[in-house]
């Protein structure tokens, strides 16, 4: 069987590192990112490429013709965003129209969203619900899913919201700030007027995997079963540790005087992907996972 070529962009990232550790088994994984994480072995080499250069991203796509492109790249730092657009678009949407002008139509791409598509001010949100977005990263995200929408029929996007994993040193990650924060004796400021599901990166690997294998396109939404705010996440987050709960101070966003506006009731309703066969957990059970992970 020939074995299926697929390009991983923003391979050095929270999601891209779960997802190249998950598919290079099954794949012919291409992993590319504009930085390198300090450890390289073997078929798991992330290769630098800047998506926002049209021919950095030709040379690639001539070299290895790949079937499937995932891109997790971004400009994920949402007041950097606000603070630098013409950043934010070059990368978010900009750098996907690069990659889209090299897909031929049998390309399945796959791009990663975020329900910063939303302004939060009727949450949860389901796939059929008009976007509205309040800030320069969601307006950026939202184009590059327009621009597909436009171009590029055979694609598949997914929105997970408030992503984290089990390593406390991803820098896009809720969970790592939480619990290093506490795990350091540090006290920390956590709104109570923000309201998601957060998706569990290695949920959403599987969840990928899982829509390849089923050949899934269209729009799905992706995230825990239970909607919580970030204070209450922190709070479950101090519990299942065993952390201290009275360094997490209740604020509302307000207070926090950010540059960039965040949505306040969001949330991703799962029951599209659910109809699907895609598997859905509560946040309780994945910081389970995590501890079961540290512990083995
Ligand atoms: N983190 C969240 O809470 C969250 C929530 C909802 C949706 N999402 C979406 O989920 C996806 C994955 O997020 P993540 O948490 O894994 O983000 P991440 O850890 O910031 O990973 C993104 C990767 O893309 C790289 N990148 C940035 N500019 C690039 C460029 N010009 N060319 C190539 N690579 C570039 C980044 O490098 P640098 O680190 O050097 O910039 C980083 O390694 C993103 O599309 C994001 O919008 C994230």
């Amino acid at each position: 069987m020939q074995t299926v070529t697929v390009l991983l962009t923003g391979a050095a990232g929270q999601l891209g590192q779960i997802l190249l550790k998950k598919l290079y088994r099954k794949y012919e994984v291409i992993p590319v990112d504009i930085v390198r994480p300090g450890v390289q072995d073997g078929r798991l080499k992330i290769h630098l490429l800047d998506i926002t250069e049209p021919r950095q991203v030709q040379k690639v796509f001539s070299k290895y013709s790949p079937a499937i492109v995932i891109n997790t790249a971004a400009m994920t730092h949402v007041d950097g965003c606000e603070l630098d657009p013409d950043t934010a678009y070059r990368v978010n949407s900009k750098a996907v129209e690069n990659l889209l002008d090299c897909c031929d139509e049998s390309c399945l791409f796959v791009q990663i969203s975020t329900d910063y598509v939303f302004d939060g001010k009727a949450g949860p949100y389901s796939e059929s619900d008009t976007p509205c977005p309040n800030s320069v990263y969601g307006k950026s995200k939202l184009e590059s899913e327009n621009l597909l929408r436009e171009k590029h029929s055979y694609s598949l996007i997914i929105r997970p919201n408030v992503l984290y994993n089990a390593s406390p040193r991803s820098s896009a990650s809720f969970f790592a700030w939480i619990y290093t924060s506490l795990k350091n004796n540090v006290s920390i400021n956590v709104v109570t007027d923000q309201v998601s599901n957060p998706t569990y990166a290695p949920d959403l690997t599987e969840l990928i995997e899982y829509a390849l294998d089923r050949e899934l396109t269209g729009l799905y939404h992706y995230g825990s079963r239970n909607y919580v705010s970030r204070y209450e996440f922190a709070l479950e987050i101090a519990d299942v540790f065993a952390l201290p709960a009275s360094l997490i101070n209740p604020i509302k966003t307000a207070e926090l005087g950010q540059a960039a506006a965040r949505p306040a009731h969001s949330g991703l309703k799962t029951d599209k992907i659910e109809a699907a066969g895609g598997r859905v957990h509560s946040t309780g059970e994945c910081l389970h996972k995590i501890l079961a992970e540290w512990s083995t």
